[in-house]
């Protein structure tokens, strides 16, 4: 403590605005367990006390109510996206120099571009992600959901992260870009080092590891895009991109294309994977609801969107504040960095009822944020819950009996903005499928 003697003033303990840093907001680690586990209880104390914090751990400001993350989320001038995709640990000189030997130059995407830019680019973009021309996409997506079904439905016994929810919208998302069957597996194995490149916390050992898998990616994924430019009369939002180039090369450059071809391997999958993952736990835990859907498959829809509110993959986004301003009455100065916890704003009761309860009968379950907000919400939400729905048609339909393996640890990748389990182990006796029982 400081005594009368004069002792420095602890910069730490000061906001950038000069105001003392609270002992939970010092305490506040978006790398640990509780985060982890339970993002949204672990800033149950900020949603009542402090709705808006500095976190020093971070160098970011927090958000946490609801009204507060929609407002941000609403505004994409006065808070910028162009730090979503920034790495959120700066890392070593020694991985920086590994990542420029690969030539990695990761720029702006969609997510993260500013505007007038996005929109020009959103707009030419846009039409291969709307209902009518994703339907195409759905027979493809039963088809490998049944087969991978297939191949564990007499076991008795599965981690379905393993055997099919990461692989099936992985497939997905490089059929949806239109990436070549016989480079699907090679982009496999880079994936996961993406997301701890930009939302974990890596040792600097660590880092080094990163940033070889994520220039080898990089690399990869340039090349990837040389074999669609030779053919760009192939299907998928890549070719498309690539075809609609000639006549808007301001709007759809090359490094656009390149960072992309990348960014968007990741948006589709681990997002989709996560979600999947999330929502057949939650259901399962909350048995009598699975039993209802299992009863009633019309309710699957509602159950998507309950689910992702009580568990969405994106429990966190980011923005930067472009001039001095305030949020929640909070004042906020320009260059500030902002972490909005969408996990945190879908389980403020100031907005939804008993928010801590699953319920996929609850009326305003759709007004969750998980998808973001505004000009820059998701694209690719229709993609996502086609997914989600057939995905839980399938299990309820072949597996309803199944149930979560007892006493299971879940562990989550240490990162403040992708959640969901690393395995999902569940059990179930084969000799009572349905399939058998009624042939
Ligand atoms: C943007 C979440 C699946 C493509 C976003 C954003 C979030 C998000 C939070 C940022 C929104 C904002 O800034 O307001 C999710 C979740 C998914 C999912 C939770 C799965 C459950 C997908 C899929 C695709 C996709 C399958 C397909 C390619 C995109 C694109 C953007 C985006 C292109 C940028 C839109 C823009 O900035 O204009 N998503 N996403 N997402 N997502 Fe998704």
């Amino acid at each position: 403590g400081a005594g009368a003697g004069g002792c420095p003033v602890d910069h730490s303990r000061l906001d950038p605005t000069g105001r003392p840093v609270s002992a939970d907001a010092a305490a506040f680690d978006p790398f640990g367990e509780a985060y982890l586990r339970d993002p949204a209880g672990a800033l149950r104390w900020a949603r009542d006390q402090e709705p808006v914090f500095y976190s020093p751990e971070l160098g970011y400001w927090v958000v946490t109510r609801y009204e507060d993350v929609k407002a941000v989320f609403r505004d994409n001038i006065t808070f910028s996206p162009s730090i979503a995709l920034e790495k959120i640990t700066p890392f070593s000189d020694e991985a920086n120099a590994v990542l420029k030997a690969h030539g990695y130059a990761m720029d702006r995407t969609l997510v993260n571009e500013d505007e007038p830019a996005h929109m020009l680019r959103r707009r030419a973009l846009q039409e291969p992600f709307t209902p009518e021309k994703l339907a195409h996409h759905e027979p493809i997506v039963r088809r490998l959901v049944r087969e991978h079904v297939d191949r564990f439905v007499d076991a008795g016994r599965a981690d379905l992260v393993a055997e099919m929810l990461y692989e099936v919208p992985l497939t997905v998302a490089l059929h949806f870009l239109g990436v070549p069957e016989e480079d699907m597996a090679t982009l496999r194995r880079y994936s996961v080092a993406h997301t701890v490149n930009t939302w974990g916390r890596p040792s600097p050992e660590e880092q080094v590891a990163v940033a070889e898998s994520v220039g080898r990616f990089w690399q990869y994924s340039g090349e990837v895009l040389e074999k669609m430019r030779q053919d760009p009369s192939m299907p998928g939002w890549m070719p498309y991109g690539i075809r609609l180039q000639p006549e808007m090369p301001d709007v759809i450059t090359d490094s656009y294309l390149h960072s992309m071809m990348m960014a968007g391997i990741v948006a589709a999958h681990e997002t989709t994977a996560l979600a999947t993952t999330n929502a057949l736990r939650l259901l399962l835990e909350n048995r009598a609801q699975w039993e209802e859907i299992c009863a009633d498959q019309g309710l699957i829809p509602a159950a998507v969107e309950e689910c992702l509110r009580f568990s969405g993959p994106i429990v966190a986004w980011r923005r930067i504040a472009t001039a001095d301003t305030e949020i929640g009455g909070v004042p906020i100065p320009e260059g500030a960095k902002l972490l909005i916890v969408q996990a945190s704003a879908n389980h403020d009761e100031r907005h939804f009822d008993d928010p801590d309860e699953l319920d996929i009968r609850r009326d305003n379950a759709g007004r969750h944020l998980s998808f973001g907000y505004g000009s820059h919400q998701c694209l690719g939400k229709h993609l996502a819950r086609m997914e989600m729905q057939i995905i839980l048609e399938e299990f309820t339909t072949r597996l309803p009996h199944m149930r979560l393996v007892p006493d299971q640890e879940f562990t989550y990748l240490p990162n403040t903005s992708f959640r969901g389990p690393e395995h999902l182990w569940v059990e179930w006796d084969p000799e009572r499928n349905p399939e058998r029982a009624d042939p």
